[in-house]
């Protein structure tokens, strides 16, 4: 399977041929300025980091993701519902960086939406050598009290749309042999937590779908990280019950954990859960029997609500 993705041609490196240049040079085909012209563009290409396709980019991690990627250089590809707030963000991202930004909206609770993106970034030569699945939603309360449709639009972009991209995107990356994934998970992919066991559930999926692919794209040049943050200051938590019962010294800020996650995408590493006290939690929930790790999750779910 791997192997037919890969086109022999583009896995190939192609080193700058200059016997060859040289050569019509000598023979007068190719004046001096243009190959002036041709080293620039090859040398302009080799540092050149390329394009990072970033959902859920109108807020919180996302948008400091953004942010840090436009830093390094590379070409922010950006995606939310909020057509205003990335318009914004790619104003003061080509003033403060000088890089060219994309916008493009949709809305990734359509199931057509992820195959749609691709396409619209295929039509414009935008290929994506960085893939950052960060949009998500969060529902709180009693599974029955929360409307069915609120479920299936949770799984849709947490699951669903997540999936779709990693797919689409994965091919070409696959073809050029090198890439980079990075899905937002969470700290609550580690336990099952009432009151939020929708969101928790997707998260497990994300976490688990993460990990796999990491493993399996071994040697490709493809990398895929899980990115775990625990409770993070952005209009998510602020906007939820639990977030304004919570301790500030419990809360990280969304900077931080967007310096964390692009550390650990660019290294590939498989897994990152962002903050020190997070990473010691999930470790030990690890060592805990199957029967505590759901009292602990009751404990949390009743803490905070
Ligand atoms: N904050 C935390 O404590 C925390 C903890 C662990 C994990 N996380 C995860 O971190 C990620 C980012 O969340 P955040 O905390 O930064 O929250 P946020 O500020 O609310 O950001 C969520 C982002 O997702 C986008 N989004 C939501 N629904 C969408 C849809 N249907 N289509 C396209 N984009 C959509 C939102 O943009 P629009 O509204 O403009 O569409 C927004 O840009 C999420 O996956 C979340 O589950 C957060």
């Amino acid at each position: 399977m791997r192997r037919s993705l890969m086109s022999r041609s583009e896995n190939r490196a192609v080193p700058a041929n200059s016997s060859s240049a040289a050569n019509l040079k000598s023979d007068g085909l190719l004046d001096s300025n243009l190959l002036s012209q041709c080293g620039a563009l090859m040398a302009a290409k080799a540092t050149d980091p390329g394009s990072v396709l970033i959902t859920g980019a109108s807020s919180g991690i996302g948008r400091e993701l953004a942010k840090i990627f436009a830093a390094e250089g590379y070409h922010p590809v950006l995606l939310a519902r909020s057509r205003d707030k990335l318009q914004q963000l790619a104003q003061e991202l080509k003033t403060s960086q000088g890089t060219k930004v994309t916008v493009m909206p949709a809305d990734l609770s359509d199931p057509e939406a992820p195959r749609a993106v691709f396409e619209r970034l295929r039509e414009r030569g935008i290929d994506v050598d960085i893939l950052v699945n960060d949009a998500g939603l969060m529902f709180e309360g009693d599974f029955a009290t929360i409307a069915l449709d609120e479920h299936l639009r949770l799984l849709h972009v947490n699951v669903v749309a997540l999936t779709a991209l990693t797919r689409l995107f994965l091919e070409p990356m696959l073809r050029r042999s090198r890439g980079r994934i990075l899905n937002v998970a969470s700290v609550g992919a580690f336990l099952p937590i009432p009151s939020l066991a929708t969101y928790a559930a997707s998260k497990a999926y994300v976490l688990s779908l993460s990990e796999a692919l990491s493993e399996e794209l071994k040697g490709t040049g493809v990398t895929v990280t899980a990115l775990c943050p625990g409770f993070t200051n952005t209009a998510m938590v602020r906007g939820s019950a639990r977030g304004t019962r919570l301790p500030p010294l419990m809360v990280m800020d969304a900077k931080a954990v967007a310096k964390q996650g692009y550390s650990a995408c660019i290294a590939g590493k498989a897994l990152h859960v962002a903050g020190l006290s997070n990473d010691l939690a999930t470790w030990g929930i690890q060592y805990l029997p199957r029967s505590l790790v759901r009292t602990v999750g009751g404990l949390v779910a009743r803490q905070w609500t």
